[in-house]
């Protein structure tokens, strides 16, 4: 869609990292925006710092009740939300399955994946209404390749809101509405203070994930630049493919095995 017409996006997880810099990024091309964060210290503070054109709601996207009246404080706010952007996300446990607590791979859940359709399930009929506007999920590299050690459930969320954006970017293409899925590499954020706050665990695996190589801004860039497109997948490392290659390959080897079979 042209940004230009967009009247407001509604992106969760804007008070920092990814989130923000979308937030960013649609703000500079002249779309207001709703920041939706569970964070509202983080999000009090972001909000202070940026003009008239972003507004902050306190939002866990576990909570469905909770989205509702996001969406209708928000848009009494700013009007009808043309953009949705779901970005809310916390990282890996460092566990494997056999060894994960079940909590920890129910919270993954809830929020990595449950909490993007609880997105979808507040706005999607809208936008399919209204005959225009575009979703942006946030999945990740992880979203599309075997899983790195101890990312397991991490990667199941991830493959799960590709297929989601996949199926709905199907679903929604006849009304004229986009959906693109964002799969980053390693991005510099607080992702690691994020889940450690989170998941209350300071010194858990997430709090050792490795530095992201690229600054979040390249990502809301990119994220901006694939909803003028209609892009359906958004890459910010393309030194990334051979792994995704690796698991294309494993799974046409396994086709053609069974073709000869
Ligand atoms: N940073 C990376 O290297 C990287 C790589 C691939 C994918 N991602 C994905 O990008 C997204 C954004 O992460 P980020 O790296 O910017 O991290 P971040 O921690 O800087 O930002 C995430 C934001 O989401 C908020 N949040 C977390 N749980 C929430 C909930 N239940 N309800 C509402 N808000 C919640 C946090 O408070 C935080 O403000 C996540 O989905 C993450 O999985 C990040």
């Amino acid at each position: 869609m042209e940004l230009n017409k967009a009247r407001h996006a509604f992106v969760t997880g804007g008070a920092s990292g990814i989130g923000f810099a979308i937030a960013d990024a649609l703000a500079a091309k002249g779309v207001p925006v709703t920041i939706a964060d569970n964070d509202t210290e983080a999000l009090a503070h972001v909000i202070a710092d940026r003009s008239g054109k972003f507004r902050g709601q306190a939002l866990d996207v576990r909570d469905r009740d909770g989205w509702i009246a996001a969406r209708a404080a928000s848009e009494a706010a700013f009007g009808p939300v043309d953009i949705l952007v779901n970005n809310a996300g916390i990282g890996p446990d460092g566990r494997g399955f056999a060894d994960m607590d079940p909590k920890s791979f129910d919270r993954m859940i809830a929020i990595n994946l449950v909490g993007v359709f609880n997105g979808v399930s507040t706005f999607a009929a809208a936008l399919r209404e209204q005959g225009r506007g575009h979703i942006v999920n946030v999945s990740s590299t992880a979203g599309l390749t075997f899983s790195p050690q101890g990312a397991g459930a991490y990667t199941v969320a991830k493959h799960g809101v590709v297929s989601m954006s996949e199926t709905l970017r199907t679903e929604l293409a006849p009304y004229g509405v986009g959906v693109s899925v964002l799969c980053p590499g390693l991005v510099d954020t607080n992702l690691p203070r994020s889940t450690a706050r989170i998941s209350g665990d300071p010194t858990g695996a997430a709090a050792r994930m490795p530095e992201g190589s690229i600054d979040p801004a390249i990502a809301g860039k990119l994220v901006a630049r694939a909803i003028e497109r209609n892009e359906p997948y958004v890459l910010t490392h393309p030194e990334y493919w051979p792994g995704v290659e690796m698991r294309l390959r494993a799974i046409e080897a396994a086709f053609h095995a069974q073709s000869e079979n």
